[in-house]
This record gives structure tokens, sequence and C-alpha cells, in this order.
């Protein structure tokens, strides 16, 4: 099977097999039938965060669970229950216009729900940690489904427990708790510019997601007109001491204060490193957001990595800061 409509960097690539479960009883019987025959198993949902390094010898299971519904719906809070394979940015607009607030934020990330979690999806001020309650995820050392709540899922900064046991757990569903009126996060730069001088009393759920949708548009490129997988590092973040001694050097840098540390915007470091709008012959850098990645014409996902290390060698060298690569890459293994 092609992959290549399957990942949103659109790079070529096959896999031995291919299903898609649409029940969490379908994902345990092709997981099984994987283990009979001793393939590899590689867990896709919407393809928009990896990276493709060849072909992939084993099944490719790409979750398909559909279903959204609310679960205890009580004064102004409700539960929204998303089957792993609804298209996030469907979901959060669903909410929205049900006048619930939680995802407005997340507007315009693309890939599915059950993906959602992994990197803990976060943008504008927000992060899917803040609204998640639990999710539902089969347990692939028991086999049985399993419930995680909120603490149990360590989340982090683009971080959870699923990144640090790759393979063991599989989403089949995520309950989201959202509220009719709790208040609108509009602290992020970009929305405050964006929504001037209107009131917060003025603005629903809809209008910040609408707000949303066009910051994006207008730095971000669509993955289904410029194959992209988003921001390709995260955000690296390095103690006072560090930063210090950075702003020395450039005191222009950016850099936003955490619990434990400062957190640099990779996006500058990779601009002021020369590399935005950059390109060659297949793919290249974004020139609206030195953060993303782009195939431009037919590159692989060699190209991209190759890419990749070259810009995390030359920030290192200018800044000394390692960046770390956000997208997981699924390493190739020879011939099908
Ligand atoms: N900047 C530059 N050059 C650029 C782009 C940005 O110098 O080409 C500077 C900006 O001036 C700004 C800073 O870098 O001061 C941060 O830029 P931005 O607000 O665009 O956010 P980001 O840190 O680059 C993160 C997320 C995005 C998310 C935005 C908005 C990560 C790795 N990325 O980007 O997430 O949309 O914040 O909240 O945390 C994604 O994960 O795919 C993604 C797009």
């Amino acid at each position: 099977v092609e992959l290549e409509a399957l990942n949103t960097l659109h790079v070529p690539a096959r896999a031995r097999f291919y299903v898609e479960v649409e029940s969490a009883a379908g994902l345990t019987w092709s997981l099984e039938w994987a283990a009979k025959g001793q393939y590899e198993t590689l867990i896709l949902g919407g393809g928009s965060n990896l990276v493709f390094a060849g072909d992939f010898r084993g099944l490719v299971v790409r979750m398909a669970i559909r279903g959204r519904s609310w679960e205890r719906v009580v004064d102004h809070r409700a539960t929204l229950v998303l089957g792993a394979g609804e298209n996030w940015h469907e979901a959060v607009l669903y909410a929205a216009r049900a006048g619930y607030r939680g995802l407005e934020n997340l507007a315009l990330i693309p890939g599915t729900a059950g993906a959602a979690p992994v990197q803990n999806i976060g943008a504008y001020g927000v992060e899917l940690c803040d609204c998640l309650e639990s999710v539902t995820a089969l347990d692939r050392t028991t086999g049985e489904l399993v419930a995680l709540n909120n603490a149990e899922c360590r989340f982090g900064y683009r971080d959870s427990l699923f990144r640090h046991t790759p393979g063991r757990f599989v989403i089949t569903e995520i309950r989201l708790g959202l509220s009719r009126n709790k208040p609108l996060a509009l602290g992020y730069r970009d929305l405050q510019e964006y929504l001037g001088d209107t009131p917060d009393s003025a603005l629903n759920a809809l209008d910040v997601a609408e707000a949303v949708m066009a910051i994006r548009r207008r730095k971000l490129p669509d993955p289904a007109i410029i194959p992209n997988a988003g921001s390709f590092f995260k955000n690296p973040v390095v103690d006072v001491a560090q930063f210090d001694s950075l702003r020395t050097q450039h005191p222009d840098i950016v850099g936003y204060p955490q619990e434990h540390g400062i957190k640099l915007a990779a996006a500058w470091l990779i601009d002021q490193s020369g590399w935005k709008g950059f390109r060659n012959a297949r793919v290249g850098v974004h020139n609206r957001q030195a953060l993303v990645l782009i195939n431009h014409s037919g590159g692989s996902g060699r190209d991209i990595l190759a890419l990749a290390e070259e810009i995390r060698k030359s920030v290192e060298k200018r800044f000394g800061v390692c960046l770390e690569m956000e997208p997981g890459i699924v390493a190739g293994a020879g011939s099908l």
C-alpha cells in the first residue's frame, strides 16, 4: 500500500500490509494478526506528525474509530467523547458551535483525536491537557482496554506517557471536559493583536476558533496544499544561566520563562541562523514560519531529515542549543 497520501509531508513510502480499524475489537484483532505473523506494527492517525524514512515492512494500522457524543451534561459543563479516528479540527468546531469552551484555541491543528494526547497538542496558550479528562487505550502488554486519567497521562510540553512507552498503548477514545462559561484564553500575543479592542464578553468559542484559524492561515502552510508536518522541532528549554549568557550575545533572543528554565523560540533560532525561506530542489523551510519544513516537490523522508539535520547543526553551532525533533521517524526497513 502506498503511504504518500497518508502522511501530510507527502513523502513516498509503502507498507507491506495496511488495515483501517473502526472499533476497539477490530484493533485487537488486527494486532493479534500481526503478532502471529511476527510483523511490526505502526499505528497511524492523520499522519501529520511523522516522517517515513523508507518503506514499512510490517502492518500499518490506520485508526478510523469514529464517534462524537456528550456525557455528563450538568449545568454549564459537559464531557465530549471522541473516537480516536475523529478529525481533530472538526471536533473543535463541533464543540464551539455547541457553545462549549475549551478547544477553540486548538482549531486547525491537523490530525486525529486519538493522536492529540500523544504529543499533548498545544497552541495559542492552550494545551490539550488543560481539558483532557481521560483516555481509553488498549494496553498491548495485557490486551485490555484501560482508562487513564489526566494525571496518569503525565502530560508535559509536547510530551506524555505515550511518548515514553512507545508501542504500549493505543488510544481508542478520549474524553474532554468543556464548559459553556469558563473564561476564554485570549492571552497569547498573536490573538490579542488579532482581536484588538473587542471586549472578551463580546466573544464566544466560535469567534476565538475563527480568530485562531485566520492567524494560522497567515503563518502556517495548509498541508493539503503545501506538504508539511507543522512545527518540526520543539521549543528548547534552557536554564537561566544559559539564557542570560545567550542574551548578552543576542539581545533580541525570544524566551518565555517556565517553571524550570526558559523556553526559547526554536523558530527564532532557526530564522536567525538564516534558514527561513531556504529551499533546495525538493525541500525547504517555510518563508513565514521558520519552524516548519516543507516538501516542495517530490522530496523523500530522507531529504527532509537531511535538511533537519543541517538546521540542527547550524543552530547548535551558532547558539550552542540542541533542537529536538517533534515528529516521529519511521525507519525504513530495506525492501518490502
Ligand atoms: N519567530 C521568528 N521567526 C519565525 C517565526 C517565529 O523569529 O519564522 C519568532 C516570533 O517572532 C515569536 C516566536 O518566534 O516571537 C514564536 O513564534 P510563534 O508565536 O509562531 O510560535 P512557535 O513557538 O514558533 C508554537 C507551536 C505551534 C503553535 C504556536 C502558536 C511548538 C513547537 N510550536 O510555535 O505549534 O501553533 O506556538 O501557539 O511549540 C505545531 O506544533 O505544529 C505548531 C504549529
